[in-house]
């Protein structure tokens, strides 16, 4: 008998901890936290998923406490003790068959309501269009009433509905962003539908939910949302022709090293305005805006352009920059230089 009690109490001692970590994640949100929500369609996405934690909590309880007691109650206890024998009870079978099913029906229904309320296909509201196409490994955003095309930042006012479309250039990808909405597979040849809404200004990290290759978990982006006013600056901003460098600087031998075909950058750039039309890379006209850049996975700085710029392939290897030029330190210097005046 004592050492059941003994087993009990170790079993009891897990579960304690095994509920302790729960807690504790729960307590520390990270920046891509589905239960730190920004968002109407976060926060009922986390409510539900705190209301059927709940209920496999208490199903969880009652189930293993009564394991527990039924094994301490009626263990054996002497070596020619042999257990009472029972074959089949009718009534507690179909108890515990149309208990279990009519749980399933609720969370059913709940899921159901929640999905209907804020799921991709239902945006409360039509709003502006936005279309988002996956790229290996990075998102290029259009808004295409604005005709203005950018990369890894995706920007919006709050309170406004925003009707996002998706899709992909190569793979399957996922647009997820965890604290305003859940996840919406991009497809190559095939748009889904998603939608964004949030009333609290912010930035807040984006990931490709879906394996793509090497650089998937490298894939990121962020949502700005900003106020109507800020957010009106931003796209006027962006629908602005870039800077003409001056003649003689930096920055304008950077352009010609940009435009120059034997460097190659023509070939996947744009930049509006210029000779650079290319579309397999990111759309760079308004670059130094962004706060980030391959896919997000560097922050947008000078010390970060200049590595990149020396070997992409070393800081995020199988991306399709190859290391082409080759590019001198003074090209670099340059490029930069331009780059960082594409504001
Ligand atoms: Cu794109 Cu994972």
């Amino acid at each position: 008998m004592r050492s059941s009690w003994i087993k009990a109490s170790r079993l009891g001692s897990v579960l304690v901890f095994a509920l302790a970590l729960v807690f504790l994640a729960a307590c520390a949100p990270g920046p891509q936290d589905i239960l730190n929500p920004f968002s109407f369609a976060a926060a009922e996405t986390a409510n539900l998923f705190y209301l059927i934690f709940w209920i496999a909590v208490v199903i969880f309880i009652l189930v293993e406490g009564l394991l527990v007691y039924f094994v301490l109650r009626y263990q054996r206890r002497a070596q020619d003790e042999r257990p009472e024998q029972y074959h089949g009870n009718t009534r507690l079978e179909v108890t515990w068959t149309i208990i279990p099913a009519l749980i399933l029906v609720v969370v059913f229904a709940i899921t159901a309501r929640t999905m209907g309320t804020v799921g991709p296909t239902n945006p409360p509201a039509e709003g502006m269009p936005v279309r988002v196409v996956g790229n290996q490994w990075w998102w290029e955003i259009q808004y295409p009433d604005a005709k203005v095309v950018t990369a890894s930042e995706l920007h919006m006012p709050t309170g406004q509905v925003m009707n996002v479309t998706l899709n992909s250039n190569n793979v399957i990808h996922s647009f997820w962003v965890p604290a305003i909405m859940g996840k919406t597979d991009t497809m190559p040849g095939h748009e889904n539908k998603t939608w964004l809404l949030s009333d609290m200004i912010g930035a807040y990290d984006g990931q490709c939910a879906e394996f793509c290759g090497a650089q998937h978990a490298n894939m990121l982006f962020r949502v700005i949302v900003e106020s109507p006013a800020d957010f009106q600056a931003w796209l006027t901003a962006q629908q602005a022709p870039p800077v003409e460098p001056a003649p003689g600087s930096p920055e304008a031998r950077g352009k010609a090293i940009f435009l120059d075909p034997a460097k190659k950058c023509v070939g996947c750039h744009t930049i509006n305005g210029t000779t650079a039309l290319g579309v397999t890379g990111p759309n760079l006209t308004h670059f130094a805006s962004r706060s980030c850049f391959a896919g997000c996975m560097y922050e947008n700085t000078h010390a970060n352009l200049v590595r990149w710029l020396q070997d992409t392939q070393a800081l995020k290897p199988g991306n399709l920059m190859r290391n082409y030029g080759p590019l001198t330190p003074d090209d670099i210097t340059a490029l930069t230089a331009y780059l960082e005046s594409l504001r």
